[in-house]
Protein backbone atom coordinates (compact mmCIF):
# COMPACT_ATOMS: atom_id res chain seq x y z
CA UNK A 1 0.00 0.00 0.00
CA UNK A 2 1.06 3.63 -0.33
CA UNK A 3 2.13 5.83 2.25
CA UNK A 4 -0.13 8.63 2.49
CA UNK A 5 2.10 11.39 1.21
CA UNK A 6 1.57 14.55 3.55
CA UNK A 7 2.47 12.06 6.70
CA UNK A 8 5.56 10.55 5.04
CA UNK A 9 7.95 13.07 6.42
CA UNK A 10 6.45 12.64 9.45
CA UNK A 11 6.75 9.27 9.98
CA UNK A 12 10.52 9.18 8.23
CA UNK A 13 11.26 11.29 11.37
CA UNK A 14 9.93 8.82 13.67
CA UNK A 15 11.86 6.21 12.45
CA UNK A 16 14.99 8.12 12.05
CA UNK A 17 14.51 9.57 15.17
CA UNK A 18 14.41 6.03 17.15
CA UNK A 19 16.96 4.50 15.06
CA UNK A 20 19.28 6.61 13.54
CA UNK A 21 22.05 8.95 15.46
CA UNK A 22 21.50 12.68 15.69
CA UNK A 23 24.27 13.60 13.51
CA UNK A 24 23.64 11.48 10.89
CA UNK A 25 19.96 12.99 10.98
CA UNK A 26 21.46 16.37 10.56
CA UNK A 27 23.04 15.15 7.68
CA UNK A 28 20.04 13.25 6.34
CA UNK A 29 17.81 16.84 6.84
CA UNK A 30 20.64 18.50 4.46
CA UNK A 31 20.75 15.92 2.09
CA UNK A 32 16.84 16.08 1.64
CA UNK A 33 16.64 20.09 2.07
CA UNK A 34 19.32 19.88 -1.09
CA UNK A 35 17.50 17.48 -2.91
CA UNK A 36 13.92 19.87 -3.08
CA UNK A 37 15.77 22.32 -5.51
CA UNK A 38 18.20 24.91 -5.76
CA UNK A 39 15.44 26.84 -3.65
CA UNK A 40 13.46 25.91 -0.25
CA UNK A 41 9.60 25.81 -0.39
CA UNK A 42 8.09 29.12 0.04
CA UNK A 43 5.65 30.58 2.46
CA UNK A 44 2.05 30.52 1.53
CA UNK A 45 1.16 33.31 -0.54
CA UNK A 46 -1.37 34.40 -3.06
CA UNK A 47 0.41 34.60 -5.98
CA UNK A 48 0.62 30.75 -5.61
CA UNK A 49 -2.91 30.13 -4.63
CA UNK A 50 -3.83 31.33 -7.71
CA UNK A 51 -0.93 29.64 -9.78
CA UNK A 52 -2.48 26.72 -8.21
CA UNK A 53 -6.28 27.88 -9.55
CA UNK A 54 -4.93 28.08 -12.83
CA UNK A 55 -2.87 24.73 -13.00
CA UNK A 56 -5.76 22.74 -11.56
CA UNK A 57 -7.45 24.20 -15.10
CA UNK A 58 -5.84 22.65 -17.38
CA UNK A 59 -3.53 19.58 -15.64
CA UNK A 60 -4.87 16.62 -13.48
CA UNK A 61 -3.17 15.03 -10.48
CA UNK A 62 -2.56 11.27 -11.06
CA UNK A 63 -4.39 9.17 -9.06
CA UNK A 64 -3.07 6.58 -5.79
CA UNK A 65 -5.83 3.88 -6.95
CA UNK A 66 -5.29 1.78 -10.09
CA UNK A 67 -7.80 3.44 -13.17
CA UNK A 68 -9.86 0.48 -14.64
CA UNK A 69 -9.20 -0.40 -18.13
CA UNK A 70 -12.10 -0.74 -21.26
CA UNK A 71 -13.47 -4.13 -21.66
CA UNK A 72 -10.94 -5.43 -19.66
CA UNK A 73 -11.66 -5.19 -16.26
CA UNK A 74 -8.46 -5.28 -13.75
CA UNK A 75 -8.33 -8.34 -11.60
CA UNK A 76 -5.04 -9.63 -9.25
CA UNK A 77 -4.78 -13.15 -11.41
CA UNK A 78 -4.56 -11.29 -14.70
CA UNK A 79 -2.40 -8.36 -13.18
CA UNK A 80 0.31 -11.58 -11.57
CA UNK A 81 0.01 -12.98 -14.99
CA UNK A 82 0.63 -9.93 -16.99
CA UNK A 83 3.71 -9.62 -14.55
CA UNK A 84 5.22 -12.75 -15.06
CA UNK A 85 4.62 -11.69 -19.03
CA UNK A 86 6.42 -8.65 -18.82
CA UNK A 87 9.74 -10.20 -17.64
CA UNK A 88 8.77 -13.53 -19.51
CA UNK A 89 12.25 -13.42 -22.01
CA UNK A 90 10.70 -16.86 -23.79
CA UNK A 91 8.10 -14.57 -25.67
CA UNK A 92 11.18 -13.42 -27.55
CA UNK A 93 12.40 -15.16 -30.64
CA UNK A 94 16.43 -14.93 -28.99
CA UNK A 95 15.09 -16.20 -25.30
CA UNK A 96 16.75 -12.84 -24.13
CA UNK A 97 14.54 -10.00 -24.78
CA UNK A 98 11.70 -8.97 -22.54
CA UNK A 99 9.52 -5.93 -22.58
CA UNK A 100 11.34 -5.30 -19.37
CA UNK A 101 14.57 -4.92 -20.94
CA UNK A 102 13.78 -1.75 -23.11
CA UNK A 103 10.93 -0.30 -20.57
CA UNK A 104 13.34 -0.99 -17.29
CA UNK A 105 10.70 -0.64 -14.75
CA UNK A 106 13.90 0.00 -12.34
CA UNK A 107 14.92 3.26 -14.86
CA UNK A 108 11.70 5.32 -15.24
CA UNK A 109 9.68 2.66 -17.46
CA UNK A 110 12.25 3.35 -20.32
CA UNK A 111 15.98 1.96 -21.52
CA UNK A 112 17.66 5.26 -21.34
CA UNK A 113 19.54 4.81 -24.90
CA UNK A 114 19.07 7.12 -28.17
CA UNK A 115 16.82 4.16 -30.45
CA UNK A 116 16.33 0.73 -28.35
CA UNK A 117 18.32 -2.28 -28.97
CA UNK A 118 16.11 -5.52 -30.11
CA UNK A 119 16.44 -8.63 -31.88
CA UNK A 120 20.22 -9.59 -32.68
CA UNK A 121 21.34 -6.73 -31.57
CA UNK A 122 19.11 -4.50 -34.46
CA UNK A 123 18.41 -0.49 -33.77
CA UNK A 124 15.03 0.73 -33.59
CA UNK A 125 14.01 3.85 -35.04
CA UNK A 126 12.65 5.47 -32.28
CA UNK A 127 13.25 6.22 -28.57
CA UNK A 128 10.93 4.20 -26.34
CA UNK A 129 8.64 5.93 -24.09
CA UNK A 130 8.19 5.11 -20.61
CA UNK A 131 5.32 2.96 -19.64
CA UNK A 132 4.84 4.55 -16.47
CA UNK A 133 1.06 6.27 -16.57
CA UNK A 134 0.83 4.67 -20.39
CA UNK A 135 -2.76 3.88 -19.41
CA UNK A 136 -3.77 7.61 -19.07
CA UNK A 137 -2.66 8.05 -22.63
CA UNK A 138 -5.24 8.99 -25.76
CA UNK A 139 -3.13 6.79 -27.97
CA UNK A 140 0.27 4.76 -27.82
CA UNK A 141 3.22 5.26 -29.58
CA UNK A 142 4.96 8.45 -31.03
CA UNK A 143 2.10 8.12 -33.75
CA UNK A 144 -0.50 7.22 -32.45
CA UNK A 145 -1.20 3.86 -34.39
CA UNK A 146 -2.35 2.09 -31.42
CA UNK A 147 -5.53 3.18 -29.48
CA UNK A 148 -4.88 1.53 -26.42
CA UNK A 149 -2.49 -0.86 -24.50
CA UNK A 150 -3.82 -4.02 -25.41
CA UNK A 151 -3.50 -3.78 -29.34
CA UNK A 152 -0.10 -1.73 -28.67
CA UNK A 153 0.95 -5.42 -26.87
CA UNK A 154 0.60 -7.33 -29.96
CA UNK A 155 3.17 -5.23 -32.09
CA UNK A 156 6.16 -5.36 -30.04
CA UNK A 157 6.18 -9.36 -30.01
CA UNK A 158 6.41 -9.94 -33.43
CA UNK A 159 8.35 -6.66 -34.46
CA UNK A 160 11.24 -7.92 -36.08
CA UNK A 161 13.49 -5.38 -34.62
CA UNK A 162 11.99 -5.94 -31.02
CA UNK A 163 11.37 -9.40 -30.12
CA UNK A 164 10.62 -11.13 -33.28
CA UNK A 165 8.42 -13.53 -32.10
CA UNK A 166 5.10 -14.36 -33.43
CA UNK A 167 1.70 -15.55 -31.82
CA UNK A 168 2.21 -19.03 -32.49
CA UNK A 169 5.54 -19.44 -31.14
CA UNK A 170 4.52 -17.35 -27.83
CA UNK A 171 1.46 -19.79 -27.57
CA UNK A 172 3.74 -22.95 -28.07
CA UNK A 173 6.06 -21.27 -25.60
CA UNK A 174 3.20 -20.71 -22.52
CA UNK A 175 1.21 -23.69 -23.53
CA UNK A 176 4.03 -25.87 -22.95
CA UNK A 177 4.73 -24.61 -19.54
CA UNK A 178 2.22 -26.02 -17.10
CA UNK A 179 1.96 -23.63 -14.61
CA UNK A 180 0.60 -20.86 -16.80
CA UNK A 181 -1.60 -23.12 -18.54
CA UNK A 182 -3.31 -22.81 -15.04
CA UNK A 183 -2.71 -19.40 -14.27
CA UNK A 184 -4.37 -18.69 -17.56
CA UNK A 185 -7.41 -20.46 -16.66
CA UNK A 186 -7.78 -18.75 -13.34
CA UNK A 187 -7.07 -15.25 -15.07
CA UNK A 188 -9.51 -16.38 -17.89
CA UNK A 189 -12.15 -18.36 -16.15
CA UNK A 190 -14.89 -20.04 -18.52
CA UNK A 191 -12.52 -19.68 -21.41
CA UNK A 192 -12.07 -23.96 -22.76
CA UNK A 193 -8.52 -22.62 -23.75
CA UNK A 194 -7.84 -20.06 -21.99
CA UNK A 195 -3.82 -19.69 -23.30
CA UNK A 196 -4.52 -17.16 -26.44
CA UNK A 197 -2.72 -14.13 -27.54
CA UNK A 198 -5.41 -12.09 -27.46
CA UNK A 199 -5.18 -12.88 -23.75
CA UNK A 200 -1.48 -12.53 -23.46
CA UNK A 201 -2.39 -8.90 -24.43
CA UNK A 202 -5.11 -8.71 -21.89
CA UNK A 203 -3.10 -10.11 -19.12
CA UNK A 204 -0.37 -7.17 -20.12
CA UNK A 205 -2.54 -4.10 -20.27
CA UNK A 206 -3.99 -5.09 -17.27
CA UNK A 207 -0.38 -4.94 -15.35
CA UNK A 208 0.58 -1.94 -17.37
CA UNK A 209 -2.73 -0.54 -15.90
CA UNK A 210 -0.67 -0.55 -12.56
CA UNK A 211 2.19 0.94 -13.51
CA UNK A 212 0.86 4.90 -12.19
CA UNK A 213 3.19 7.12 -10.27
CA UNK A 214 1.37 9.15 -8.28
CA UNK A 215 2.36 11.67 -5.26
CA UNK A 216 4.63 13.59 -7.66
CA UNK A 217 5.80 17.08 -5.83
CA UNK A 218 3.36 18.90 -8.67
CA UNK A 219 0.39 16.43 -7.89
CA UNK A 220 0.93 17.26 -4.28
CA UNK A 221 0.76 21.21 -5.58
CA UNK A 222 -2.42 20.65 -7.57
CA UNK A 223 -4.00 18.87 -4.60
CA UNK A 224 -3.06 21.83 -2.01
CA UNK A 225 0.12 21.88 -0.61
CA UNK A 226 0.77 25.31 -1.54
CA UNK A 227 4.60 24.98 -0.19
CA UNK A 228 5.77 22.00 -1.98
CA UNK A 229 7.27 23.97 -5.13
CA UNK A 230 10.57 25.95 -4.65
CA UNK A 231 10.14 29.62 -6.23
CA UNK A 232 12.43 28.24 -9.26
CA UNK A 233 9.93 25.42 -9.98
CA UNK A 234 6.63 28.02 -9.55
CA UNK A 235 8.51 30.37 -11.90
CA UNK A 236 8.81 26.81 -14.52
CA UNK A 237 5.23 26.18 -13.84
CA UNK A 238 3.75 29.73 -14.98
CA UNK A 239 6.30 30.11 -17.89
CA UNK A 240 5.02 26.58 -18.90
CA UNK A 241 1.31 27.96 -18.73
CA UNK A 242 1.88 31.58 -19.90
CA UNK A 243 4.40 30.92 -23.29
CA UNK A 244 1.95 27.87 -24.24
CA UNK A 245 3.47 24.71 -23.61
CA UNK A 246 0.37 23.65 -22.33
CA UNK A 247 -1.47 24.20 -24.80
CA UNK A 248 -0.25 21.21 -26.26
CA UNK A 249 1.01 19.12 -23.08
CA UNK A 250 -1.97 19.11 -20.87
CA UNK A 251 -4.36 16.73 -19.05
CA UNK A 252 -3.57 13.94 -16.52
CA UNK A 253 -0.03 13.02 -18.37
CA UNK A 254 0.80 16.61 -19.92
CA UNK A 255 0.67 15.29 -23.17
CA UNK A 256 0.01 11.82 -24.54
CA UNK A 257 -3.79 12.98 -26.01
CA UNK A 258 -3.24 14.84 -29.29
CA UNK A 259 -1.05 15.11 -32.31
CA UNK A 260 1.04 18.69 -33.48
CA UNK A 261 3.94 19.18 -36.33
CA UNK A 262 7.43 19.00 -34.67
CA UNK A 263 8.34 22.04 -36.27
CA UNK A 264 5.02 24.16 -35.59
CA UNK A 265 6.79 27.51 -36.38
CA UNK A 266 10.23 25.98 -37.28
CA UNK A 267 11.20 22.77 -38.05
CA UNK A 268 14.47 21.51 -36.71
CA UNK A 269 17.69 20.16 -38.16
CA UNK A 270 17.88 16.87 -39.40
CA UNK A 271 20.54 16.09 -36.34
CA UNK A 272 17.70 16.04 -34.04
CA UNK A 273 14.48 15.36 -36.30
CA UNK A 274 15.72 12.36 -38.91
CA UNK A 275 14.12 13.38 -42.30
CA UNK A 276 13.20 9.58 -42.91
CA UNK A 277 10.66 9.09 -39.91
CA UNK A 278 7.67 11.11 -41.05
CA UNK A 279 5.29 10.29 -37.71
CA UNK A 280 1.97 10.12 -38.23
CA UNK A 281 2.11 10.39 -41.72
CA UNK A 282 2.91 6.88 -41.54
CA UNK A 283 -0.49 5.77 -40.34
CA UNK A 284 -2.85 8.38 -41.50
CA UNK A 285 -0.69 8.41 -45.65
CA UNK A 286 -1.74 12.43 -45.36
CA UNK A 287 0.43 15.39 -46.12
CA UNK A 288 -0.41 17.81 -43.78
CA UNK A 289 0.93 14.56 -41.60
CA UNK A 290 4.21 14.64 -42.49
CA UNK A 291 6.33 14.75 -38.95
CA UNK A 292 3.44 14.92 -37.19
CA UNK A 293 3.82 12.97 -33.51
CA UNK A 294 2.19 12.97 -30.00
CA UNK A 295 2.93 15.76 -27.96
CA UNK A 296 4.77 13.62 -25.78
CA UNK A 297 3.39 12.88 -21.85
CA UNK A 298 6.01 14.64 -19.79
CA UNK A 299 5.28 12.73 -16.37
CA UNK A 300 8.65 11.59 -14.99
CA UNK A 301 10.65 13.25 -17.80
CA UNK A 302 13.70 13.74 -15.96
CA UNK A 303 14.33 9.69 -15.60
CA UNK A 304 13.55 9.57 -19.31
CA UNK A 305 16.65 11.31 -21.17
CA UNK A 306 17.04 11.15 -24.28
CA UNK A 307 14.38 13.17 -25.18
CA UNK A 308 12.16 13.25 -28.38
CA UNK A 309 11.68 10.51 -30.86
CA UNK A 310 14.84 10.56 -32.23
CA UNK A 311 16.80 10.51 -28.52
CA UNK A 312 19.32 12.99 -29.98
CA UNK A 313 19.16 14.68 -27.11
CA UNK A 314 20.18 14.04 -23.50
CA UNK A 315 19.62 17.25 -21.74
CA UNK A 316 16.45 18.58 -20.61
CA UNK A 317 17.24 21.91 -20.77
CA UNK A 318 18.46 21.26 -24.62
CA UNK A 319 15.14 19.55 -24.72
CA UNK A 320 12.47 22.57 -23.78
CA UNK A 321 14.85 25.23 -25.45
CA UNK A 322 14.13 23.68 -28.69
CA UNK A 323 10.43 23.54 -28.11
CA UNK A 324 10.34 27.12 -27.57
CA UNK A 325 12.02 27.96 -31.13
CA UNK A 326 10.34 24.74 -32.77
CA UNK A 327 6.82 24.94 -31.41
CA UNK A 328 6.53 28.39 -29.90
CA UNK A 329 8.76 30.83 -32.09
CA UNK A 330 9.95 31.85 -29.06
CA UNK A 331 14.19 32.05 -28.12
CA UNK A 332 14.01 30.89 -24.60
CA UNK A 333 16.56 32.59 -22.03
CA UNK A 334 18.74 30.24 -20.07
CA UNK A 335 17.31 31.42 -17.06
CA UNK A 336 13.79 30.40 -18.68
CA UNK A 337 14.94 26.87 -19.59
CA UNK A 338 15.93 26.69 -16.26
CA UNK A 339 13.01 27.21 -14.61
CA UNK A 340 10.73 25.18 -17.10
CA UNK A 341 13.11 22.26 -16.76
CA UNK A 342 12.96 22.90 -13.19
CA UNK A 343 9.38 22.10 -13.12
CA UNK A 344 9.14 19.40 -15.35
CA UNK A 345 11.50 17.77 -12.54
CA UNK A 346 8.55 18.47 -10.26
CA UNK A 347 6.43 15.95 -12.44
CA UNK A 348 9.15 12.65 -10.96
CA UNK A 349 6.10 10.48 -9.21
CA UNK A 350 6.41 7.65 -6.75
CA UNK A 351 7.36 4.45 -8.48
CA UNK A 352 5.19 1.88 -8.45
CA UNK A 353 6.48 -0.97 -6.18
CA UNK A 354 7.52 -4.15 -8.42
CA UNK A 355 8.00 -7.40 -7.42
CA UNK A 356 10.53 -9.61 -9.76
CA UNK A 357 8.28 -12.86 -10.16
CA UNK A 358 9.52 -16.15 -10.13
CA UNK A 359 9.08 -17.57 -13.32
CA UNK A 360 8.43 -21.35 -14.18
CA UNK A 361 10.65 -23.78 -15.53
CA UNK A 362 10.60 -24.88 -19.44
CA UNK A 363 8.99 -28.14 -20.24
CA UNK A 364 10.72 -30.94 -22.39
CA UNK A 365 8.16 -29.74 -25.29
CA UNK A 366 9.17 -25.73 -25.05
CA UNK A 367 10.40 -24.55 -28.31
CA UNK A 368 13.81 -23.22 -27.58
CA UNK A 369 15.14 -19.65 -28.37
CA UNK A 370 17.73 -19.33 -31.67
CA UNK A 371 19.94 -16.38 -31.07
CA UNK A 372 20.34 -15.47 -34.67
CA UNK A 373 22.86 -12.29 -34.59
CA UNK A 374 21.50 -10.01 -37.45
CA UNK A 375 24.07 -7.69 -38.84
CA UNK A 376 22.20 -4.60 -39.29
CA UNK A 377 22.31 -4.50 -43.30
CA UNK A 378 19.14 -4.66 -44.06
CA UNK A 379 16.69 -3.22 -41.56
CA UNK A 380 12.96 -3.79 -41.19
CA UNK A 381 13.78 -7.35 -43.05
CA UNK A 382 11.66 -9.98 -42.59
CA UNK A 383 12.04 -11.70 -38.64
CA UNK A 384 13.57 -15.11 -38.56
CA UNK A 385 11.61 -17.68 -38.16
CA UNK A 386 11.56 -18.49 -34.76
CA UNK A 387 11.61 -22.60 -33.86
CA UNK A 388 8.82 -24.35 -33.00
CA UNK A 389 9.11 -28.38 -31.82
C1 LIG B 1 13.41 -3.64 -28.43
C2 LIG B 1 12.86 -2.71 -27.49
C3 LIG B 1 11.42 -2.86 -27.05
C4 LIG B 1 10.80 -3.98 -26.53
C5 LIG B 1 11.38 -5.35 -26.34
C6 LIG B 1 9.47 -3.56 -26.19
N1 LIG B 1 9.28 -2.23 -26.47
FE1 LIG B 1 7.63 -1.14 -26.09
N2 LIG B 1 8.40 0.38 -27.18
C7 LIG B 1 9.66 0.41 -27.73
C8 LIG B 1 9.77 1.57 -28.61
C9 LIG B 1 11.00 1.98 -29.38
C10 LIG B 1 8.51 2.20 -28.59
C11 LIG B 1 8.08 3.42 -29.43
C12 LIG B 1 7.79 2.90 -30.82
C13 LIG B 1 7.05 3.89 -31.73
O1 LIG B 1 6.47 4.85 -31.24
O2 LIG B 1 7.06 3.68 -32.93
C14 LIG B 1 7.69 1.45 -27.66
C15 LIG B 1 6.39 1.79 -27.27
C16 LIG B 1 5.68 1.14 -26.28
C17 LIG B 1 4.46 1.64 -25.66
C18 LIG B 1 3.78 2.96 -25.98
C19 LIG B 1 4.01 3.97 -24.89
C20 LIG B 1 3.57 5.34 -25.33
O3 LIG B 1 3.56 6.26 -24.50
O4 LIG B 1 3.26 5.53 -26.50
C21 LIG B 1 4.05 0.69 -24.77
C22 LIG B 1 2.83 0.76 -23.87
C23 LIG B 1 4.99 -0.41 -24.84
N3 LIG B 1 5.98 -0.08 -25.75
C24 LIG B 1 4.85 -1.61 -24.17
C25 LIG B 1 5.64 -2.73 -24.44
C26 LIG B 1 5.31 -4.10 -24.04
C27 LIG B 1 4.06 -4.53 -23.31
C28 LIG B 1 6.35 -4.88 -24.46
C29 LIG B 1 6.50 -6.38 -24.31
C30 LIG B 1 5.47 -7.19 -24.93
C31 LIG B 1 7.31 -3.99 -25.12
N4 LIG B 1 6.83 -2.71 -25.10
C32 LIG B 1 8.52 -4.41 -25.64
C33 LIG B 1 10.67 -0.49 -27.48
C34 LIG B 1 10.45 -1.77 -27.02
C1 LIG C 1 2.35 22.66 -30.69
C2 LIG C 1 2.44 21.66 -29.67
C3 LIG C 1 3.58 21.72 -28.68
C4 LIG C 1 3.98 22.80 -27.93
C5 LIG C 1 3.45 24.23 -27.93
C6 LIG C 1 5.07 22.32 -27.10
N1 LIG C 1 5.31 21.00 -27.35
FE1 LIG C 1 6.68 19.85 -26.41
N2 LIG C 1 6.32 18.35 -27.74
C7 LIG C 1 5.36 18.39 -28.74
C8 LIG C 1 5.54 17.24 -29.60
C9 LIG C 1 4.71 16.89 -30.82
C10 LIG C 1 6.64 16.54 -29.10
C11 LIG C 1 7.26 15.27 -29.70
C12 LIG C 1 8.39 15.64 -30.63
C13 LIG C 1 9.04 14.40 -31.20
O1 LIG C 1 8.53 13.87 -32.17
O2 LIG C 1 10.04 13.95 -30.68
C14 LIG C 1 7.11 17.26 -27.92
C15 LIG C 1 8.19 16.87 -27.12
C16 LIG C 1 8.58 17.52 -25.96
C17 LIG C 1 9.61 17.07 -25.06
C18 LIG C 1 10.43 15.79 -25.19
C19 LIG C 1 9.97 14.78 -24.18
C20 LIG C 1 10.48 13.37 -24.39
O3 LIG C 1 10.23 12.53 -23.53
O4 LIG C 1 11.13 13.09 -25.40
C21 LIG C 1 9.70 17.99 -24.05
C22 LIG C 1 10.65 17.95 -22.84
C23 LIG C 1 8.74 19.02 -24.33
N3 LIG C 1 8.07 18.68 -25.49
C24 LIG C 1 8.53 20.15 -23.54
C25 LIG C 1 7.87 21.28 -24.02
C26 LIG C 1 7.98 22.59 -23.42
C27 LIG C 1 8.78 22.91 -22.19
C28 LIG C 1 7.24 23.43 -24.20
C29 LIG C 1 7.11 24.92 -24.08
C30 LIG C 1 8.35 25.67 -24.19
C31 LIG C 1 6.63 22.62 -25.25
N4 LIG C 1 7.05 21.33 -25.11
C32 LIG C 1 5.76 23.12 -26.21
C33 LIG C 1 4.37 19.33 -28.87
C34 LIG C 1 4.43 20.60 -28.31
Amino acid sequence: MRPINHLRPFVVSLFLATVVPCATVATLERARAAEGGKQQPTPLDSDTVELRAAANEVFQAIPALVPTVKDNPVTREKVELGRMLWFEWRLSASGVISCNSCHSLAAGGSDNVETSIGHGWQKRPRNAPTVFNAVFNAAQFWDGRAEDLRSQARGPIQAAVEMASTPEYVIGVLSSIPEYRQRFATAFPGEPDAVTFENVTRALEDFEATLITPAARFDQFLEGNLTVLTIEEKRGLRLFMETGCAGCHNGINLGGQAYFPFGVVERPGSDVLPPEDKGRFAVTKTASDEYVFRAVPLRNVALTAPYFHSGKVWSLEQAVAIMGTAQLGKELTPQETGEIAAFLRTLTGEAPHIELPVLPPSAARTPHPQAVLRVPTSPGGAPEAPGLR
